[in-house]
């Protein structure tokens, strides 16, 4: 355990029981549906399926694109493994391409590259997966120019980005499809879920069905298909339908974390933080400087350790991990860079910004 913590959530106990104590002699259901209903409110979104994992939601979505065995998905290689992980539950290949600078989210350039490279081999992606890392959205105009000349759908892993916008809209709703997460560590929690957002009838349809075990609306049990047990359970739907409430307070308390970091260390020589390109509005979900020095990436770490202070390494890019090494890539170094040159800063309390600065100046 932490003293400080690099995103947690305290369970609002009271909070909690009154919301449960709402629904007490009704359908344990009707909470999951009303945290549907949240859902789709805030996004404006037509259908929203709350599932129990934001991984969950990535592969009930990449299913419902039609992703199979010997088909391949674009994704980016600088992000979690839960972006990567659901095409091969599909037996589909993952095509990894790496980060630009302005958002450090996959380079439109490099994502052209692959699908030019498909073409000549008369084949297509199946889809292409973004992901809004730490919450800054991605290019999202290049890469839908790219996908619609090839007509190609794009998955919106928005795990991390919820409240974040881009030309004004919401993350989760730039795609045919859009996943967020409610695991602990997010801006807004249900303590484990996810749901998948779309705007698309007979994606939805499916999707429910595949997470409900494919169990046929029958007096008895009957099963056409393979089915998951992906739904929400009630109890972290109560504590997802709380935490959304708060929605508009977190991101900007996210927001004043990281200006405070990077007003309290803008005198640190060799520390950078990536600024929002126009039309970006990042949820800044973590506060993540970059150090030209990486040597003292480990001192850094070093004493945050000794003062129990918990941080992250960036994201180690898929390309270079032990089990995916193996799928092909194309790569320009940057996420690499990232990897090597970040820090994930503890973002969840402002109380905590002032004192893991200076613990983090006494290494200069
Ligand atoms: C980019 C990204 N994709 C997917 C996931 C998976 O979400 P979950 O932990 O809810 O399965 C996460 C978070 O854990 C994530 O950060």
């Amino acid at each position: 355990m932490y003293k400080i913590p690099l995103s947690s959530t305290p369970i609002n106990t009271t909070g909690l029981a009154d919301i449960l104590r709402a629904y007490e002699g009704q359908s344990v259901m009707k909470i999951v549906e009303d945290f549907e209903t949240s859902l789709r409110k805030y996004t404006g979104a037509k259908y929203v399926l709350a599932l129990n994992s934001g991984t969950a939601a990535i592969h009930l979505a990449l299913k419902a694109l039609g992703v199979g065995p010997g088909d391949t998905v674009v994704a980016p290689t600088f992000t979690y493994v839960a972006t990567v992980s659901p095409i091969l539950y599909l037996g589909a290949t993952p095509i990894l391409i790496d980060s630009e600078p302005t958002t450090w989210n996959i380079s439109p350039e490099l994502l052209e590259t692959a699908i030019k490279e498909h073409l000549r081999k008369k084949s297509k992606p199946r889809c292409v997966i973004v992901v809004h890392n730490y919450g800054m959205p991605c290019k999202m105009g290049e890469i839908r120019e790219v996908c619609d000349r090839h007509a190609i759908p794009i998955l919106e892993d928005a795990a991390e980005a919820i409240g974040s916008r881009y030309q004004g809209s919401l993350a989760g709703t730039l795609g045919q499809i859009g996943i967020f997460s409610f695991n602990n560590n997010k801006i807004i929690t249900a303590y484990g879920g996810g749901a998948l957002i779309t705007e698309n009838e007979e994606i939805y349809r499916k999707t429910l069905f595949w997470a409900t075990q494919s169990k046929e609306d029958k007096p008895y049990y009957e099963h056409t298909d393979i089915g998951f047990n992906y739904r929400i359970s009630p109890l972290n739907a109560a504590a997802g339908l709380l935490e959304l409430k708060e929605i508009d307070s977190r991101v900007a308390e996210r927001r004043r974390i990281f200006d405070r970091y990077r007003e309290i260390l803008a005198n640190r020589s060799g520390t950078t933080w990536l600024e929002e390109p126009g039309g970006h509005f990042s949820n800044r979900w973590l506060s993540t400087p970059l150090f030209s020095n990486p040597l003292k990436i480990n001192e850094i770490m070093a004493k945050m350790n000794r003062n129990g202070i918990e941080y992250r390494r960036l994201w180690n890019p898929m390309h270079l991990q032990p089990y995916y090494q193996k799928y092909p890539a194309i790569v320009n170094g940057y996420a690499e860079k990232l990897f090597q040159e970040g820090l994930c800063l503890p973002s969840g309390n402002l109380a905590d910004v002032s004192h893991v600065a200076s613990v983090m100046n006494q290494i200069s």
